[in-house]
Parts: structure tokens; sequence; C-alpha cells
């Protein structure tokens, strides 16, 4: 878990952070979001201790970080920053190893590992291992930094615009794989965007910033549907908010259930429980079909999803 308690950051005249609580807890992935110089990088960097703080108090686990070594604080802690900050004359591998072999793992253990987490990231390490940065896409390059904060393990992932460099499509993929990874490894996470997509696509909270201060801190759904103001109201897009609920809604949620699953009728389009209705609703819309099947992992249909009981749920 991690606290800050009216935390206080100044730059000679400037505040750059002013006065902010925020309690994250433990597993859960909390997106910082605002407008530039609103304060979210220096919030970050405040928790690994890149940047002191001017006032307040941080706690890790309960305990105050400026009683930590900050070497150590950090090892604890996966930061990844946009741009990749990988080192461009170290190969994929060694880059991935950079904390693995500060802590002095051994050999067999840092290679095994490295294998682990490019495979985890979708990046085959026969092919990408013993590549240069500049060799790789700007996609790969940022599987390879998040590969790197994930190295050893640390319980805390700090994460400053990962997915900004690069286009739409490999954004969508990798925040696709966050999430996947995320299940498998549940990290506690803070995220810095001012990408409101993206936030409320990853986010168990967002803490929506503006001039150094916190202006509301809740879930994507409260967040859509009780903006703290007119300013989280226009960040979130007014009327944008019935389709972005939609994007938050589990087409799980919204399904007839077979009774049984049977197998699926030939060349059938379906979702997956885990999509969202969204994704659905605009899968029948181009496809012109009143409802479609819904399949699981095994390849069985479990139930279906009808347009009417989409737009029958209302927002
Ligand atoms: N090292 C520094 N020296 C002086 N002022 C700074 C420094 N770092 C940040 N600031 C100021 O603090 C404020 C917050 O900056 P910060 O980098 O935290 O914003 P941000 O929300 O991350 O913005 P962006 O979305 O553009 O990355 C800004 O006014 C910025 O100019
Ligand atoms: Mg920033």
């Amino acid at each position: 878990m991690i606290e800050l308690k009216n935390v206080t950051r100044r730059f000679g005249e400037t505040v750059a952070v002013d006065n902010i609580n925020l309690t994250i807890e433990t597993g859960e992935v909390c997106v910082l979001v605002g407008s530039s110089g609103c304060g979210k990088s220096t919030t970050l960097r405040m928790i690994n201790r890149l940047l002191s703080h001017s006032d307040g108090d941080i706690l890790v686990d309960g305990q105050d970080i400026t009683t930590m070594n900050p070497q150590k604080l950090r090892l604890n802690m996966g930061y990844v920053i946009q741009g990749t900050g990988l080192f461009p004359h170290w190969t994929v591998a060694r880059n991935i190893a950079m904390v693995p072999r500060l802590l002095k793992w051994p050999k067999e253990r840092i290679d095994a590992r490295v294998d682990e987490l490019m495979t985890l990231l979708g990046l085959d390490p026969a092919i990408h291992a013993d590549k240069f940065p500049q060799q790789l896409s700007g996609g790969q390059a940022q599987r390879v930094g998040v590969a790197r904060a994930l190295a050893a393990d640390p319980n805390i992932l700090l994460m400053d615009e990962p997915f900004g460099a690069v286009d739409a499509i490999t954004r969508e993929n990798l925040q696709l794989e966050m999430l996947r990874i995320q299940q498998q490894v549940r990290k506690t996470t803070v995220f810095v965007t001012h990408d409101i997509d993206e936030a409320l696509r990853l986010a168990t909270r967002i803490a929506v910033m503006d001039q150094g201060r916190i202006i509301q801190h809740d879930t994507p759904e409260n967040i859509l549907r009780r903006p703290a103001s007119d300013f989280v109201e226009n960040l979130v897009g007014k009327q944008d908010r019935g389709l972005k609920l939609m994007s938050l809604r589990p087409v799980r949620d919204l399904m007839t259930a077979h009774a049984t699953p049977r197998p699926p009728e030939a060349g059938a389009e379906g979702l997956k429980e885990e999509d969202n209705v969204r994704l659905a609703l605009s899968v029948m819309l181009w496809r012109d079909l009143p409802q479609l099947a819904v399949i699981n992992a095994r390849g069985e249909e479990t139930g279906f999803i009808t347009r009417d009981s989409i737009i029958g749920a209302g927002a």
C-alpha cells in the first residue's frame, strides 16, 4: 500500500504538487490523469524518491519512505517512462536484466527470467534478445521497458506515460497486454497518462489532477457517472459518457446464458464474456445482426447477447 498524506512539492515559487492525499491499495491500478503540467510526473517521482517532497508524508507499506534507503526502495519499484529509457548500447536481454544483475542473481536465473518476461510480453527471445533498442519498433521498445520494470518482481510498478509514444493500434495492444499481465502478476501500480480513455480502461481507481491538486479520486464508473466538477465532466467528455460506460461493462453482465455450453454454429462470429458491451454493439451494427454468440476459452457457445438488451439496459 502507498499513502501520500498532505504531500506538497515546490520548485522555487512553483507549487507542482499542492497538499495531496492519496491512498493506493495493494494490487490496485491507480491512474493519475490530468493536463500537462498538473503534477502527475512529480507525484510519481516522489514515490520512488527520484524527487523529494517539500512537505507531508509518503508511506509504503506503512513505512515513511524518508527513513528507507533510496536504492533499496527503488529496487522494489519498477519504473517505466515514456521513450522507454533503455540503454542504447545494451542488448534487449541486458536491458531487461539490469536490476537482477544489480541484485547479483546467478546467471542461469537471470537468463531464465529474461526469457520468461519476453515471452510474457509477446517478444520472441530467439528473435529479439540480442537486438539493440534502435533495432526495435516503438511498441517493441515499450514492451522491453515494461519487461525491465518487472524483472526483479517488484511489488510496485510506477509507469509514466509508458505508451505515449506509439500509434493508436500499438497503444491499444499494449493496454490489453497490460490488463492481461496485471491479471497474472497483480502489482500495485501507479500509472500516469493524459489520455482519459486509457485511464478508464486500465484503472481500478482514477485520480484526476489539476494544478497540483487531486480533484477527484474514484472508480472509472463513478468518475463517469458522478464527476465532482465541471473540470472532470469536461475531461471525460460529457456527451460521450453513454458509450464510455458501455465500454466499462463486460458482455457477461448483459448476456443470456445457455443452461449448458454447446458447440458453436459453423462460421459463427462470437464474443468473449470479458469483451465489453460497446464492442458487442459495434460488431452487431457493422454486421447487421440482432444478436451475437458468446464463446468461452474452449470454443463452446455459453450464451448470446442481443442488440435490444444493450440498448434497453441504458447507461
Ligand atoms: N525540475 C523542475 N524544476 C522546476 N519546475 C519543475 C520541475 N519539474 C516539474 N516542474 C514544474 O512542476 C509542474 C508539474 O510538472 P510535472 O512534470 O509533474 O507535470 P505533468 O503533469 O507530469 O505534465 P506532463 O503531462 O506534461 O508530463 C509544472 O509546472 C512544471 O513546470
Ligand atoms: Mg509528466
